[in-house]
């Protein structure tokens, strides 16, 4: 080999080893922040989970009394809901689904709906979002107090015509100069809701088909 035909070798390996290097630190350091943010979503996942249901309310390990289902029909874009079910000495007490609000200003907003036995909500919380701040970021607790209009609701309070932001017709509020985002998630709410009325004892019985 000329010196020439040498040097550019030497040029091309070095360059491959950079290459590989810094592929192999990419993936790397995106493995440990995937790993991070879902850690991050599940501390979010249990601390609103007690804020759902009183922990006087259930003696089941909530955070393990889980299972996974889809239904594209309530829960469309392909997802996997989690529900967690609570029990007081093995009678159920509410179930709290984890679902996303498809149709959000930007993308997917990540919720628990927490179900009671009789159908009325004891809560919804946002896990997490996209939305625009100062916009759409209302719907977080630590910003408004918007998301508490859940509590005590059910399929029939208000009627079906009420399940709408105002400006549709209904009864939730939305915020000043954003309706997508309030809209998507009272609509997925309420999807929720119906999907509990028609698969109750499907929620309740599913065995644990998932370790979280
Ligand atoms: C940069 C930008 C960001 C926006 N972000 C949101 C948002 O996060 N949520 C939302 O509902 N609307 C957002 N909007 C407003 C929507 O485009 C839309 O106008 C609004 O939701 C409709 O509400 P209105 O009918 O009350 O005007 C945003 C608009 C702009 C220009």
């Amino acid at each position: 080999m000329s010196f020439t035909h040498k040097s550019v070798f030497r040029s091309a390996a070095s360059l491959a080893l950079i290459a590989i290097m810094g592929t192999t630190l990419l993936a790397g350091v995106n493995r440990l922040t995937k790993a991070r943010i879902a850690a991050q979503e599940k501390r979010v996942i249990l601390n609103q989970l007690g804020q759902l249901i009183s922990p006087d309310r259930y003696n089941n390990e909530l955070q393990l009394d889980l299972f996974t289902f889809q239904d594209d029909l309530y829960f469309p874009q392909g997802q996997t809901v989690v529900t967690y079910r609570a029990r007081l000495d093995d009678k159920a007490v509410a179930v709290v689904m984890k679902i996303a609000a498809v149709n959000g200003y930007n993308g997917k907003i990540n919720l628990l709906v927490g179900i009671n036995e009789d159908g009325t909500l004891c809560g919804v919380r946002v896990t997490s979002h996209k939305e625009t701040p100062g916009l759409g970021d209302a719907i977080e607790l630590e910003k408004d107090d918007w998301i508490l209009g859940f509590f005590g609701r059910s399929l029939d309070n208000p009627p079906p015509a009420g399940w709408a932001v105002k400006r549709d017709g209904g009864e939730f509020d939305q915020f000043t100069g954003a309706t997508i985002t309030p809209r998507a998630v009272v609509d997925a709410v309420r999807l929720a809701l119906e999907y509990f009325s028609a698969h109750k004892s499907f929620l309740f019985e599913s065995a644990v088909n998932h370790a979280d």
